[in-house]
């Protein structure tokens, strides 16, 4: 594979995608945020009534599942035809969306959908498992964190923006819980690739973080 791969992985809140969709637009790459696929899959069990804890039939709705991610600037996404760009970010699908994640049958067809976008040319890709698993020979890896609190305060600050009213303590519990399940689960948990530059991005702001990538990416 000779195109131009760049995984960005880390925990949430770490600014992974608001990074990768500027780094995308500044290099002109396509851009795909696979945790939005997951979000997709986790919203849809929820809105058919489908127990979060029946992998069976979670599997079998991944499967069947029409998920579209438009490469335009609001990044749309949407799911058997419904736009569902701003609900797949509501607190009762992050808090639904690891223990969906962890099932090995959704992550399978949902990998497999996320190599077929990296067929089309070069591409940064963000999420938890790909430069250790969905694109293990991507050129360039970077591992986005920041502390704990900074990556709360940050949630919290957007949600403001959106007019979501989540208090600070309730995000930071919420992310915390999705980064133990993720680390911790058994098929292709969050963790920095062996090849990763990790970087810390606790009191930096975006504008630095995307320069230093795209110095990194510039190196090669
Ligand atoms: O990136 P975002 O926070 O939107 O991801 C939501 C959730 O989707 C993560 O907490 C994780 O459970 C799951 N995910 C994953 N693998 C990825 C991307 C996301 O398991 N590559």
């Amino acid at each position: 594979e000779n195109h131009l791969q760049v995984a960005i992985d880390g925990p949430a809140g770490a600014g992974k995608s608001t990074i990768a969709r500027i780094v995308a637009d500044k290099l002109g790459l396509y851009y795909l945020d696979t945790g939005a696929m997951y979000r997709s899959v986790a919203y849809k069990a929820l809105a058919s009534g489908i127990s979060l804890q029946d992998e069976k039939a979670v599997t079998g709705l991944a499967r069947i599942i029409d998920i579209r991610l438009s490469h335009n600037d609001r990044q749309t996404v949407f799911c058997d035809g419904e736009d569902v760009t701003s609900k797949i970010r509501d607190v009762e699908v992050s808090r639904a969306v690891s223990l969906i994640a962890s099932y090995p049958g959704v992550r399978n067809r949902l990998v497999e959908l996320q190599r077929q976008e990296a067929l089309k040319g070069n591409i940064v890709m963000d999420g938890r498992d790909i430069g250790t698993y969905v694109l293990p020979d991507a050129g360039i890896k970077i591992f986005l964190t920041a502390s704990a609190s900074e990556r709360a305060r940050r949630r919290y600050l957007e949600n403001i923006k959106e007019g979501k009213m989540v208090s600070l303590e309730e995000i930071r519990s919420d992310i915390e819980k999705r980064d133990v399940v993720d680390s911790q689960r058994k098929f292709a948990p969050l963790k920095p690739a062996k090849d990763a530059v990790i970087l810390d991005t606790t009191g930096l702001t975006i504008d630095e973080v995307v320069a230093k990538i795209i110095r990194i990416i510039r190196e090669g």
